[in-house]
C-alpha cells in the first residue's frame, strides 16, 4: 500500500522495486554500512553501502589505508561480509547498492554471482586514494574507460543492476564517458559533480537515459531542486546524510510533488532545461533555443512536429483550442502562469498536477525517441 502511494507520487523503480523517495545515502568507505542506513531508513529510498574492497589487491589497498589512519571496512573473507550486509538490509525498505572496489571485472562478476540480484553493483570508479588507484579500481577506471566498460558488462552478465559511481572532470569527456557506460548496459550514474554542479547533471542528461543520480553537497531542498530541474532523477548524500538533513528534503520534496505532480520536472528550455523540457516546448516559429536544440540533436522541424502530435494522440493533452498553438502539448510549465492554459485546464477537468504528470509521460516518450528510436538523431 506505502510502495502504490510511493510509486503514484514520484514513479521511480530502481532494481525493479519501487523508491519510496528520489534520496539515497552514498558510500563512505568504514562508515556507510547496514547499520548506518537503517538508521536512516524513513528518509531515504535508497543506501549505497561501502566502498567495500573486494579482491586482493584492492583488500591489500584497503589494509594500507586503514594502517594510516583512514576509515576502511576490513575482512578476511569478503563473500561472507557482504552477504551479511545485504541481509541485513533485505527486511527494510531501502533499496541497497554496494559500492565496490575491484582491481578486475572478474571480480566484480564473482561476486555478484554468489551475492546475486537483490542488490545494485556500483562500481567505484570514484576513489583517488593513490593505494586504490594503483590497485587499477576508483578514478584508474575513469582514465581507462575500456577496462570500466567491460566491468559493467561482466555484471550485465550476471543480469544485474548496475551503478557506476564517477567524479565529474576527471574523465577526459563526461558526455563521451556517459554514453560509453550507457552502451555497456550499466542502468545508473552516480555522479560527484565537485564543482561543476547541476550544469554537469545537464550534460549527462542530454547524453544519455540513465538513471542519474547527483551528488556533492546537497544539503538544501534548492540544492536537490536544481539537480532534479536538470535532469537527475535522485540525489545522494554522504557527510551530512544525518536525520535532520535528510528528513528536511524528504519532506520538501514529498510537499513539492503534491502541488507539482512531477518531482523532477526540467526547467522551460529557454531557462536552461535539459533534453525533457522539450516536452513544454512550443512549435518551431520562432527564433529561441528551440531551433538549435533541434539542429544538435538532429531532428527536423518536420520531424520535431509530428512527432509531438503523434505523442500526446488521445491523451489529455492533445486539447487545448485556445492556446497558442491549439494544444497542451505546446504548452508551458505549471510555473509560467496563463490564463489561456488555465482556460482550457478547467474545461478538460485536468488539475494543473495532472497535467505536469501528462507531460512527464511525453517527456518519457521525447527520452525513449531520441535515445532508442531514431537512430539518426544525436542527443548532445
Ligand atoms: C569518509 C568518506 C569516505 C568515502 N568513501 C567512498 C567510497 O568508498 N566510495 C565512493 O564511491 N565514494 C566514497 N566517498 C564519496 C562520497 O560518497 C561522496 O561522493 C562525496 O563525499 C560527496 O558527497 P557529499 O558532499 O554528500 O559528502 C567517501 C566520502 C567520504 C567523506
Ligand atoms: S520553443 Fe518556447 S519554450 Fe522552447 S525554448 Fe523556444 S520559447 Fe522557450
Ligand atoms: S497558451 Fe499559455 S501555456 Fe500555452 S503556449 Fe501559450 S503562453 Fe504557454
Amino acid at each position: 500500500m506505502e510502495a502504490m502511494r510511493s510509486y503514484e507520487r514520484y514513479g521511480l523503480l530502481l532494481n525493479e522495486r519501487v523508491v519510496k523517495t528520489p534520496i539515497a545515502v552514498s558510500a563512505m568507505a568504514g562508515i556507510v554500512d547496514a547499520e548506518y542506513a537503517l538508521a536512516r531508513s524513513a528518509h531515504i529510498g535508497a543506501a549505497f553501502l561501502g566502498g567495500y574492497s573486494i579482491d586482493a589487491p584492492t583488500m591489500e589497498a584497503s589494509r594500507d589505508l586503514a594502517a594510516a589512519g583512514r576509515p576502511e571496512f576490513l575482512y578476511d573473507d569478503p563473500v561472507e561480509a557482504l552477504a551479511a550486509q545485504v541481509s541485513r538490509m533485505a527486511p527494510s525498505d531501502i533499496i541497497c547498492g554496494l559500492n565496490l572496489r575491484a582491481g578486475s571485472a572478474e571480480s566484480l562478476a564473482g561476486i555478484a554471482s554468489q551475492i546475486g540480484d537483490s542488490v545494485i553493483y556500483e562500481i567505484d570508479a570514484h576513489c583517488r586514494q593513490e593505494p586504490l588507484v594503483r590497485a587499477r579500481c576508483g578514478e584508474y577506471l575513469l582514465h581507462h574507460t575500456d577496462l570500466l566498460a567491460e566491468s559493467v558488462r561482466a555484471l550485465k552478465r550476471e543480469e544485474v543492476t548496475v551503478s557506476v559511481k564517477i567524479r565529474a572532470g576527471v574523465s577526459a569527456d563526461d558526455r563521451l564517458l556517459a554514453k560509453k557506460i550507457w552502451k555497456a548496459g550499466g542502468d545508473i550514474i552516480h555522479v560527484d559533480l565537485m564543482d561543476y554542479g547541476y550544469q554537469k547533471v545537464r550534460q549527462i542528461r542530454n547524453s544519455s537515459p540513465l538513471f542519474i543520480i547527483a551528488n556533492n553537497s546537497i544539503n538544501s531542498f534548492e540544492k536537490m531542486k536544481d539537480m532534479l530541474s536538470h535532469g537527475a532523477d535522485m540525489v545522494s548524500l554522504a557527510r551530512q546524510s544525518d536525520d535532520r538533513t535528510l528528513a528536511g528534503l524528504d519532506a520538501a520534496i514529498s510537499r513539492f510533488t503534491g502541488e507539482h505532480g512531477w518531482y523532477n520536472a526540467p526547467k522551460q528550455l529557454c531557462r536552461g532545461g535539459d533534453i525533457r523540457s522539450l516536452a513544454f516546448c512550443c512549435m518551431p516559429v520562432k527564433n529561441c533555443p528551440l531551433i538549435p536544440m533541434l539542429e544538435k540533436i538532429g531532428l527536423s522541424r518536420e520531424d520535431y512536429l509530428a512527432f509531438k502530435q503523434k505523442a500526446v494522440a488521445e491523451t489529455p493533452l492533445d486539447f487545448g483550442s485556445q492556446t497558442c498553438f491549439g494544444s497542451l502539448a505546446w504548452c508551458c510549465k505549471d510555473s509560467s502562469p496563463c490564463m489561456f492554459r488555465e482556460m482550457t485546464l478547467r474545461e478538460a477537468g485536468l488539475s494543473s498536477r495532472e497535467y505536469m504528470r501528462q507531460k512527464k509521460q511525453l517527456a518519457d516518450k521525447i527520452l525513449q525517441h531520441l535515445f532508442y528510436e531514431h537512430a539518426d538523431t544525436h542527443p548532445c
